[in-house]
């Protein structure tokens, strides 16, 4: 089997995070998104990846390189717009050949990998399987209507009057005649060739399209409070390592990571929380569900439930921080500079609550 990855969009809805970056290279506990999504289908023992990309081409490039570093083999896949994902399968075609495949979206985080599920259709004469689970508000989803044998009537893309609360997950496994499929569709409302109308069509032409609903959490990252929310069930899971510095005055408890070159100074660090590489925290407070990437400066500061990225300095701030995004060289310092006031350089969308 091959895998093949999403990672091609414009993640609009992460904005102002991802108007510089791709919103799967984002780090749920220190870590890309897109790279745990490697390593799922790495771990189900697949190692020929074919990663689509779009605008974010070169970023994507760079971060995750020809795929040595977790033994696979990467083909990148232009895509020149993000047509729909049933057009990202089509400009695959060549990649993908006639073989089974996993699909998977890059910016989806799921809790338990996907081993089990890849090695029982790899060995199926099923055509498909689609991973669902039950949410909230299945109209922001692909929505699948099951019969009484627990088998696919329907699948709808974000309808409005959902039948079901059981959601498309961004997983899906194929044999070549998803090809026939995308090839039969036409564009949606909003102008994308949907994946979910190309599964329709399996369905429809009495292919063996089986369900597989999944109990665990999952998460897709393409919104902030998602992100957070991803972040905090990931570091949940973490095993605790230390590997920096923790001076003598300082209180680490057991669920805290601590990586290479990472320095705590008199400090208070409430797990999970993981801190990046070469990060200084100096007489502040790091509270659980936090994650601070790497060379990040954080002094005489209190942060909880957030996500820091690198390079970037918080200091003498006098609230704490927290169900925050601080995105990459972000300053946030308080200024001894006269008149007293909020001196602000925000990114479009920003968004900023203050006291
Ligand atoms: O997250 C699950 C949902 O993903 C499913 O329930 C829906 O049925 C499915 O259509 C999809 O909906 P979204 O609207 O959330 O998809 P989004 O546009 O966010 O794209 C998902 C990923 O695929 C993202 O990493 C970007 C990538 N992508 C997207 C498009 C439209 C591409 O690589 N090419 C594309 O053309």
């Amino acid at each position: 089997m091959k895998g093949l990855i999403l990672s091609g969009g414009k993640g609009t809805r992460l904005y102002p995070l991802t108007y510089t970056s791709a919103k799967q290279l984002i780090p749920v506990a220190n870590k890309p998104v897109l790279f745990r999504v490697i390593e799922a289908i790495r771990d189900a023992g697949i190692t020929e990846i074919g990663i689509v990309v779009g605008d974010t081409a070169e970023e994507i490039k760079a971060a995750v390189g020809r795929g040595g570093r977790w033994n696979v083999h990467i083909t990148y896949i232009h895509q020149e717009k993000p047509l729909g994902l049933a057009h990202a399968v089509k400009v695959s075609r060549d990649f993908l050949g006639d073989e089974r495949f996993v699909m998977f979206l890059g910016d989806n985080v799921i809790q338990g990998g996907i081993s089990e599920l890849i090695e029982q259709f790899a060995s199926s004469d099923w055509n498909s399987q689609v991973v669902l689970t039950k949410v909230a508000h299945p109209e922001l989803y692909g929505v699948a209507e099951l019969d009484d044998d627990g088998q696919i009537k329907r699948l709808v893309e974000k309808p409005k009057n959902p039948v079901s609360n059981l959601a498309l997950v961004g997983i899906y496994m194929f044999d070549k005649n998803i090809h026939e499929a995308v090839n039969n569709i036409t564009p949606s409302w909003r102008g994308e060739l949907e994946i979910t109308d190309a599964i329709q069509w399996l369905v429809e032409h009495g292919y063996k399209v089986y369900p597989y609903i999944h109990r665990g959490w999952w998460i897709d990252t393409g919104k902030r409070e998602d992100l957070l929310e991803a972040n905090s069930l990931v570091l949940e899971e973490l095993t605790p390592v230390i590997e920096g510095y923790v001076d003598r005055d300082s209180q680490v408890d057991g669920r805290v990571t601590i990586e290479k070159g990472a320095e705590i100074i008199n400090s208070v660090i409430r797990g999970p929380t993981i801190i990046g590489e070469r990060t200084r925290v100096v007489n502040s407070y790091i509270g659980p569900f936090t994650s601070i990437y790497h060379d990040v400066l954080i002094e005489d500061s209190e942060i909880e439930r957030a996500i820091v990225l690198e390079h970037s300095v918080i200091r003498d701030i006098p609230a704490r921080i927290q169900d925050s995004v601080i995105g990459r060289h972000v300053q946030l310092v308080r200024s001894p500079i006269k008149p007293k006031a909020y001196k602000l350089t925000l990114g479009d969308h920003s968004q900023v609550g203050i006291l």
